[in-house]
């Protein structure tokens, strides 16, 4: 396609209705790569923590892995520091639906489901993913809702192409959610991620009947539902950091860094 008919092709759209994401949100090829090259130590992390994290760990003990492995392969933890963050991860257990704070006196037992969210700069270049982690013996509607999360994230995944809109995400995932017995976190969402923590757009995990931000290619941004068993409601605690569910039920979450490509997507960090 010539630039003009580029150009007619995104007016067209803008005049359906979708937000037409600003040209700076567009990765070239090289800073793909710098984000692909991030994304594989944020997933060897998450990897090497399937071995670590078991009953009797403190979480203080796993923000310390993530530091050390992170500082050993020459990149920076994104949360340390980050609008005053105090630690390297973030650490969710049962009822926390994200950004707990990991300390030395939590210790992860037999029953907990936890997620550990990491995020990684190397060369300036951010990545950012999540999983759950089940210790001991979890019962079983902890482990459904753990699975069904992750399910969320994949069927959310496959909405993404050039062309679509960044709602077609939620519009998958919620009534998937639903279905199972659960609501979707409204207050917190994923991002345009990349060349900063957090960019635009916006990506809500539920429901909306608006075009949205249209996807283009070169995009780079995360899916990362939160999923409760109860009210989708959630509150931020006393440390302005850690969301709890406001009825006091499970919440789980899992996070992919996705780059948009030319006929789909790529998963950077997962
Ligand atoms: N990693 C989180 C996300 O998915 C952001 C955490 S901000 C922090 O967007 F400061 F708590 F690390
Ligand atoms: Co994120």
């Amino acid at each position: 396609m010539s630039i003009n008919d580029i150009a007619d092709k995104l007016e067209s759209f803008r005049n359906m209705g979708y937000i037409i994401p600003h040209k700076s949100l567009l990765k070239n090829p090289q800073q793909i790569e710098g984000i692909r090259k991030s994304g594989e130590i944020t997933t060897q992390i998450l990897d090497l923590l399937e071995k670590e994290v078991k009953p009797g760990i403190t979480t203080a003990e796993i923000d310390k892995i993530v530091y050390e492995h992170t500082v050993s392969n020459n990149a920076i933890p994104a949360p340390l520091n980050y609008d005053g963050f105090p630690k390297s991860v973030c650490t969710s257990i049962n009822n926390v639906v994200c950004h707990g704070i990991p300390n030395e006196k939590t210790v992860l037992k037999s029953g907990d489901i936890v997620n550990i969210d990491v995020s990684t700069i190397l060369d300036g270049y951010y990545s950012d993913a999540s999983r759950m982690y089940m210790i001991g013996d979890v019962s079983p509607n902890a482990r459904k809702l753990v699975e069904v999360t992750k399910e969320c994230l994949d069927i959310g995944t496959k909405q993404v192409k050039p062309f679509g809109s960044i709602n077609d995400i939620g519009r998958a995932i919620e009534p998937f959610a639903n279905k199972n017995g659960y609501t979707v976190v409204r207050d917190l969402g994923g991002h345009g991620v990349g060349i900063q923590f957090h960019e635009e757009p916006h990506v809500n995990h539920f429901h909306l009947k608006d075009m949205g931000f249209l996807i283009l290619p070169g995009m780079v941004f995360t899916i990362e539902p939160m999923i409760n068993e109860g009210d989708y409601r959630v509150q931020i605690g006393y440390d302005n950091w850690t969301v709890t569910t406001e009825d006091g039920s499970l919440s789980a979450q899992w996070e992919y860094t996705i780059a948009v490509t030319q006929t789909g997507y790529e998963i950077l960090a997962h």
